[in-house]
């Protein structure tokens, strides 16, 4: 992987001089000594990720060059550029009871859905929704799979009411699964490596399904996995049965990924392979993008102690996972070298991931003079004292963070449009396109979003953003995941 700790010359001239916002100037008028000693560190932050738009393209064209690199050959780039054997995606005909599972993150979901077929569509829809303990994210891959079909198991033991499996059939899921696999069927795949905190021990290697597989055999469940995907392409898979037009599907939660509709000619590592449709979709593991990010000290000091040091950087500098937590390590730094916080730093504000994404973007959502809410969310997570100035500098620093999020989220989408256009000579841009978006980072962080979607308008400009729709698809990859069992149904729909 190229890991771009120390930028190439050209992208360090993107990002000077850097233009000082009128908060800022604002708040260099009206500090107090405690808090103009931690100014330079928030002046150096700003410059360090600043994200102009010449840096932005720069973004978007590397993205697109590393989607090219990736599809042309396995390793190809530090895009995996996965082969997700969906070929063909949900057309509103499916029919029957469907079941999906959901790991991706600290929750599990298990869901069923009765699907009516073109006039009913979807008749009826429950889900439940359990937290993965934190030892099982570090256990044995026997513990964590038997933990999901014993909650599965339970589940289905409630099925009843609108809810109906035809006679003499087995139940079917489809298995959305949120981290780098190497698909090898619709129904198989290879765990590559864990991601966003978890570090199971022996699934790496081994094939997901199978895994699950033999754990509802443990608990006598009868359940067929008839499609594993990740979240992305269940994403995609659940907002294209509402709208024709979604070609990409994007996740901004606690990871992050981007999934995308591709012409089976443009994939050269395809080697002949054939799809009905002459489409597919293409994960594009897209976190472990690297090239040309504007990085801090924060970001390398937060990498190196993480427990995937060197990869995932575009994720760890994009996400819900890591943006609290590149604002902690600037506090801590603030408060050392500052004292923004008085002469004491408590325990809490220097202990690793403290502070947390949903805090600072709630910490930006306060708009009373006094910042009170900000002063209790920081005393709340980190424990620190703070006056007006200081939770003025907090606040600027959040948003310091999620500016450079959001528009680096939305430079790696314009960078995928861009490689589709390439590819299809104004079949993209050209008509209406739309870019189905979930997690819980672009659902609960206004400010965040805004800065994606204005990156987008501003790299695309009026008349080619102007027919690119970002929607949110709220919980599509659940859905999305049953539609694509029924797709890839043993039985006939
Ligand atoms: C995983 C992806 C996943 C994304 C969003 C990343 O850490 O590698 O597979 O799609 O998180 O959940």
């Amino acid at each position: 992987m190229s890991t771009v700790l120390n930028p190439p010359p050209t992208l360090r001239s993107f990002r000077s001089p850097t233009p000082r916002s009128p908060r800022l100037s604002m708040l260099l008028r009206s500090t107090t000594l405690s808090t103009a000693a931690a100014l330079p560190v928030l002046t150096k932050l700003q410059h360090d990720c600043a994200t102009p738009l010449p840096l932005l393209r720069n973004i978007a064209d590397n993205m697109a060059a590393d989607m090219r690199a990736g599809l042309a050959v396995d390793g190809g780039s530090d895009l995996k550029m996965i082969l997700s054997y969906v070929d063909s995606l949900p057309t509103g005909h499916e029919r029957g009871l469907f079941y999906a599972l959901d790991l991706g993150g600290t929750n599990f979901r298990v869901l069923r859905t009765q699907l009516g077929g073109r006039d009913e569509r979807v008749i009826d829809t429950e889900f439940e929704q359990v937290s993965i303990p934190q030892d099982l994210m570090s256990g044995t891959s026997d513990e964590l799979f038997d933990f999901i079909a014993s909650a599965l198991a339970k589940f289905v033991k409630k099925e009843g009411g609108k809810f109906v499996l035809p006679n003499g059939r087995s139940r079917e899921t489809g298995f959305t699964f949120s981290f780098p696999v190497k698909q090898t069927s619709i129904d198989s795949g290879i765990l590559i490596k864990w991601t966003k905190g978890f570090s199971v021990s022996g699934t790496p290697g081994k094939d997901i399904v199978a895994c699950l597989n033999e754990a509802m055999g443990r608990q006598g469940l009868d359940m067929r996995v008839s499609a594993l995907v990740n979240d992305t392409v269940a994403t995609l898979a659940g907002a294209r049965y509402w709208d024709d037009d979604v070609m990409v599907a994007v996740i901004l939660g606690t990871g992050t990924n981007a999934c995308y509709v591709e012409s089976v000619e443009a994939i050269p590592k395809l080697q002949g392979r054939k799809s009905t449709y002459g489409k597919t979709i293409i994960n594009t593991e897209w976190g472990a993008f690297s090239n040309g990010l504007p990085l801090t000290e924060y970001d390398r000091a937060m990498d190196a102690e993480s427990i995937n040091p060197g990869e995932q950087l575009y994720e760890k500098t994009i996400s819900g996972m890591y943006l609290g937590e590149i604002v902690r390590r600037v506090l801590v730094r603030m408060a050392e070298t500052g004292s923004l916080f008085g002469k004491h730093i408590p325990e809490k504000l220097q202990t690793p991931f403290a502070l947390g994404t949903p805090n600072i973007s709630s910490m930006q959502q306060d708009t009373s003079e006094d910042l009170e809410a900000v002063g209790s969310i920081l005393y709340e997570a980190t424990g620190v004292d703070s006056n007006l100035d200081a939770r003025k500098m907090v606040v600027e620093v959040c948003d310091t963070i999620a500016k450079r999020g959001g528009r680096l989220a939305g430079a790696g989408i314009v960078g995928i449009l861009q490689k589709m256009e390439e590819d299809s000579k104004g079949v993209v841009f050209g008509k209406r396109m739309v870019v189905a978006m979930d997690g819980g980072l672009y659902e609960h962080y206004p400010q965040y979003k805004r800065y994606l979607k204005n990156a987008v308008a501003e790299l695309l400009g009026p008349e080619l953003s102007s027919h690119v729709v970002i929607e949110h698809s709220k919980d599509g990859s659940g859905i999305g995941a049953a539609l694509l069992a029924a797709t890839n149904s043993i039985y006939e729909h």
